[in-house]
């Protein structure tokens, strides 16, 4: 894997990594894909590329209107994609100003095809709703990290954007970081549990399948 650094047209900073390894266990035939070179890379989220998180058939759910953190109104069809559109489109122009980046989109070949949302547990009120919480103030809460596609999972695509908001976040000056995992199963709210784990987080309370789980950076909050 060969690692450059540039930086595009609208001046957005640009890590791309190419893949050029083989996919040994393949169970959905992916393997002359991953055989190939592909090119994998990340732009942080603006008002430039917000049209470029993930959309997929299931309306709630597909990342462009998802709105289930940024709100504690019932989470169903009844909310509109404009609506939902010009929610998820005014939180991140006010959390940007106030916290700075807050979310990654990766690109497989100019396709968007992960994407991660995260800033301070304050801005993102469904957090309340959860047994095994409150998040601490002093991290900063992973809200949204999905890879869409099943058949792109697996593949170090989740790992990538996660070690990109770490670091962001380290460079910042935050301690910790924090997220509800899910047990026994690899959907919501943002991940299996295994994944985290493997990843140095620790289970910090645990009311039901939903266990808050942390990972501390060692420095100290600003
Ligand atoms: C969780 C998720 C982001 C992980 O991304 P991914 O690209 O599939 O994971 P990676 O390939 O980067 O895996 C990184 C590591 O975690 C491990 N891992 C991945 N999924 C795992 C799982 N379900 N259980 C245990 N470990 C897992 C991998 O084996 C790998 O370990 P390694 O470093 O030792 O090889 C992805 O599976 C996903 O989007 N799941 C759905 C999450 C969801 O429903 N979110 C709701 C909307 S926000």
């Amino acid at each position: 894997m060969e690692r450059t650094k540039n930086t595009n047209k609208n001046n957005l900073k640009i890590v791309s990594f190419w893949f050029c390894g083989k996919v040994i266990d393949d169970p959905n035939g992916l393997s002359s894909l991953w055989e190939e070179r592909m090119h994998l890379r990340h732009e942080i989220v603006s008002c430039r590329n917000l049209k470029d998180l993930p959309v997929f058939r299931l309306f709630p759910y597909s990342c462009q209107y998802c709105v289930y953190w940024e709100s504690t109104e019932d989470f169903d069809e009844k909310v509109t994609k404009e609506k939902a559109q010009r929610l998820k489109s005014d939180w991140f122009r006010n959390v940007s100003k106030e916290f700075g980046d807050c979310g990654v989109i990766a690109y497989l070949d100019n396709e968007s095809v992960g994407y991660t949302q995260y800033a301070l547990p304050k801005f993102f009120p469904r957090v309340q709703q959860y047994a095994s919480g409150p998040p601490s103030e002093d991290s900063v809460f992973l809200a949204y990290l999905y890879i869409p596609k099943r058949e792109l999972r697996g593949k170090g695509i989740g790992k990538y954007l996660l070690d990109i908001v770490l670091s962001n976040l380290q460079k910042r000056g935050y301690g910790a970081i924090e997220t509800y995992a899910r047990k026994g199963s690899e959907s919501n709210p943002a991940g299996p549990l295994g994944f985290y784990l493997k990843k140095g987080f620790f289970v910090k309370r645990e009311r039901d399948e939903f266990p808050l789980v942390r990972k501390e950076f060692g420095t100290v909050m600003p």
